[in-house]
């Protein structure tokens, strides 16, 4: 979400002639766009703050200025604390204030040229106005796979989770609007389109050209069936409460749909489970996973998993280990349990200890890696197709991904970037496979590449 709001707040600022620059020292601007979902996340800022006072200063001596902005979710949750640990912070601006930047910069800059204090604006309030109304379309040149947001905020409110509090209550874009943009982003040369949201599933909305109210399976259909050369349609990240009947069954009707899903679960523990307030049982998992294997056999599965949630003993460890070894993910990612405040969980007596929580993160790691490998090697020698979407790091060499979303590197001409085509696969990394075109495309132009 924080990739795709950059690109927004890129759009806010171009009409005022600002465009995205390589490296910091070519900026007049810096935004740091923060997250605070853990506390190693949140700290970063400051160090980065640290390291780009130097830089300002220097500027400043030379009679120049570099705008420094903290936008996301520290910039939400802290405020002007930002500004109290950072005094060289020009701006704060919370993630449903990025339409108020070209005004907030406006004010930094007069601030700037004026005698005395008057700059660590503020902009943290929730507007009346849905952020995504106010931002301009998407405008820039577009990748092959790009993001749309469908849905933001979460009314979940996990014990653990500061999504609630910083992103606000959950706000559906409508339907139209979204097909809408999804027909610009693929007229613009979009081939996937992840829609994204804190909770994308709990999407919801009265349907396009009326029908009712719909939710994201009826979505994703209107958007395979309404968008010609939309190749590949994703959503990330789901909730399992909200994985409907209907959204199980797109997954076995609509060829758009990639056979990938990201399905966060935290725990294998009912215990575990009901505390966090995730509102469902390991067993209930479970059953969502079989039925969307039914829909869809070969579904790919993807997961979050917290280790050490307050209270978390080696029993409630070990059934999330189960867990995981009973349903088998394609890749997961996995996190310490990390305090943060206001949350309920924070507040929890039974903390658990660092070097508890340093070896259960070890073990899940250690089986989700294997789990990782297996998947991966278990395409070597098959065919696949593969949508690639920019050139490699070596001459000829193209990087795109196969319906699994596994990265995959093959030799081939660069008018194959944006095409799905057969590839071979070669190799299996950990993180990426190698793999050989097996199509007529993949012989190259005369002339050009022909020497590899
Ligand atoms: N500590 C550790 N991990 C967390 N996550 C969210 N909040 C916390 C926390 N306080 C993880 C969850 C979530 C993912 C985005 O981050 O697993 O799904
Ligand atoms: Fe956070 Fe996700 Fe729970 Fe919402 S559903 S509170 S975003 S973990």
């Amino acid at each position: 979400m924080n990739v795709y709001d950059s690109a927004r707040m890129a759009d806010v600022l171009a009409p005022l002639g600002y465009s995205v620059t390589g490296t910091v020292e070519d900026a007049d601007l810096v935004i740091l766009n923060t997250c605070h979902i853990r506390e190693k996340a949140g700290e970063k800022v400051y160090s980065e703050l640290g390291r780009l006072r130097p830089l300002k200063a220097e500027r400043q001596a030379g009679g120049g200025d570099l705008l420094l902005a903290v936008a996301g979710c520290v910039a939400q949750a802290e405020g002007a604390e930002v500004v109290r640990r950072a005094p060289h912070v020009d701006i704060v601006v919370g993630p449903q204030s990025y339409h108020q930047l070209p005004e907030l910069i406006a004010r930094a800059t007069r601030a700037a040229s004026a005698p005395g204090p008057g700059r660590g604006i503020v902009a943290t309030d929730f507007p009346v106005e849905p952020k995504f109304d106010a931002l301009p379309q998407q405008t820039e040149a577009q990748d092959v796979s790009v993001f749309l947001a469908v849905q933001e905020g979460c009314d979940k409110f996990c014990t653990f989770c500061v999504v609630p509090y910083t992103r606000g209550a959950e706000y559906s874009r409508p339907a139209a609007d979204i097909v809408a943009e999804a027909r610009r982003l693929v007229a613009l040369g979009a081939r996937e389109i992840t829609l994204l949201g804190q909770n994308v599933n709990a999407w919801h909305g009265e349907g396009a050209g009326g029908g009712g109210e719909w939710g994201l399976g009826r979505l994703v259909r209107a958007l395979a069936d309404g968008v010609p050369g939309l190749a590949r349609i994703r959503y990330t990240t789901s909730h399992p409460r909200d994985m409907d009947d209907d959204l199980v069954a797109a997954h076995g009707d609509v060829p758009q749909l990639m056979p990938f899903l990201h399905l966060p679960v935290q725990s294998g523990s009912d215990r575990v489970l009901a505390r966090m307030n995730r509102r469902h049982t390991a067993e209930q998992y479970d059953r969502i996973v079989e039925r969307l294997r039914r829909a869809r056999p070969d579904i790919a599965l993807s997961s979050d998993f917290i280790v050490g949630y307050p209270g978390e003993t080696d029993a409630d460890f070990a059934q999330t280990l189960a867990l995981i070894a009973r349903t088998g993910f394609a890749q997961a990612f996995s996190f310490k349990y990390s305090p943060r405040p206001g949350t309920p969980a924070a507040a929890e007596e039974r903390q658990v200890d660092e070097a508890v929580k340093s070896d259960r993160l070890a073990a899940v790691q250690d089986l989700l890696r294997r789990q990782q490998d297996d998947f991966n090697r278990a395409t070597i020698g098959r065919c696949v197709p593969v949508l690639f979407e920019k050139p490699g790091r070596h001459a000829d060499q193209l990087i795109g991904r196969t319906p699994w979303l596994q990265s995959v590197h093959a030799t081939g001409h660069p008018r194959l970037i944006g095409a799905e085509v057969e590839v071979e696969i070669v190799g299996a990394g950990p993180n990426s496979l190698a793999g050989r075109i097996v199509t007529r495309d993949a012989a190259p132009l005369p002339g050009i590449g022909a020497a590899a």
